[in-house]
């Protein structure tokens, strides 16, 4: 198994642009990951980084994000042991599509806010023909690949603003990065290579679902570590406000509404753990949901509510608990980021317990009690 688990270590991530993506991260996080540890659940998994580096180190991993274009790159990355898309996939892709009335979504929405009109139709041709190849894994890959190449195109890769078409005719911001200009069919062909050969089977049957979190965890068993890295409360949240184009695309939403500047769909998902209102509440009964799983690890950040301290004590009702930190040498990595603010991991372990001599023998004690 030593052998193999640096095997894995020879696959690459691709590149992920996503608030709060953890990839420069792994490997101090990689340091808290206990021993002996054989299945993993990453409840919160957004881009997949977590999950992936989870993958490579040979653990049966089951990924989870409530956003289904998120699920699509953990079905391609995760889940798949071998798939790829071949050239004949391609050809599937980009043919003109025969029920092209069906699939205007991205034109009637998009144009002029994210994309020039001929940009969009390429976009609504490529996701009409996504069903058509031959099975889910490659549908994922294509979907993984197409939505990453949208964010690649757009600047500061999320759809939260409208600048995208003042700035894709910028000349300065063209200097400085040319994919603002580049068609997105060659974007996808340069991304897709990435994303093949990131595909490995690493002997387990891992699995990739679209859940709130609190209806996953349930569904799960003899799971050795939880890692959630939930969105950090009241610094950068919003992720259906951010990405939900991305979403839009995936589900090609036929009963939604497209509101403000940016047509972001409504109603959105109900997260729970986004809004100050709920999130308490949501975490007690995540730990709760957890109390089978030995081991967690929580990515935090000291910007969130609530404050480390507050968190801790929440935490402490189930876990012994040790607060790591990791400062940022400078803004990269969004979600609250900014130089100066610190990545926080709660290290959870099972409770202490031990021997109270005399009458109790064999009763177990809590240590905190
Ligand atoms: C901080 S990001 C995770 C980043 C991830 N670890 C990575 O490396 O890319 C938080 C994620 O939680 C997801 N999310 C928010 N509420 C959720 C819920 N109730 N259940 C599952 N996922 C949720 C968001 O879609 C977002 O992708």
């Amino acid at each position: 198994m030593l052998f193999e688990e640096y095997t894995y270590f020879n696959y690459q991530f691709p590149e992920p642009q996503y608030l709060g993506a953890k990839h420069t991260h792994l490997p101090w996080i990689k340091k808290f990951i206990p021993d002996n540890v054989k299945t993993v659940v990453d409840a919160f998994a957004g881009s997949q980084s977590v999950a992936f580096l989870f993958k490579q180190m040979g653990y049966k991993t089951i990924t989870n994000d409530f956003l289904n274009f998120n699920n699509q790159i953990g079905i391609a990355l995760i889940e798949n042991k071998a798939t790829k898309l071949t050239h004949e996939d391609l050809k599937i892709l980009f043919q003109s599509a025969k029920n092209k009335s069906d699939f205007e979504l991205m034109e009637n929405t998009f144009t002029k806010v994210f994309f020039e009109k001929e940009e969009a139709r390429f976009l609504d041709n490529f996701r009409a023909n996504i069903p058509l190849l031959e099975n889910p894994l490659k549908q994922a890959i294509a979907f993984a690949a197409i939505n990453r190449s949208m964010t690649r195109k757009i600047t500061m890769g999320h759809f939260g603003h409208t600048q995208a078409l003042v700035y894709a005719n910028d000349p300065e911001r063209i200097k400085r990065n040319r994919s603002l200009i580049r068609p997105i069919k060659e974007i996808f062909e340069e991304l897709l290579p990435k994303y093949n050969n990131a595909v490995f089977d690493n002997k387990q049957d891992n699995q990739s679902f679209h859940k709130n979190s609190l209806e996953l965890l349930p569904t799960v068993e003899n799971v050795d570590l939880a890692y959630f890295d939930p969105p950090y409360c009241d610094s950068h949240a919003d992720y259906q406000g951010f990405y939900h184009l991305l979403e839009t695309y995936t589900e090609y939403w036929k009963d939604k509404e497209f509101v403000n500047g940016i047509k972001r769909y409504e109603p959105q998902r109900i997260s729970g753990f986004d809004k100050k209102r709920d999130v308490i509440n949501s975490f007690e009964k995540l730990f709760k949901l957890s109390e089978e799983i030995p081991n967690w690890l929580i990515s935090y950040n000291n910007r969130s509510y609530p404050g480390i301290e507050e968190f801790e004590k929440l935490i402490s009702k189930y876990r012994d608990v040790k607060v790591e930190a990791k400062t940022y040498q400078n803004g990269r990595g969004g979600k609250g980021s900014v130089a100066g603010s610190q990545e926080i991991l709660f290290v959870c372990k099972p409770k202490k317990k031990h021997f109270v001599p005399g009458n109790h023998q064999h009763e177990l004690v809590d240590e905190r009690l």
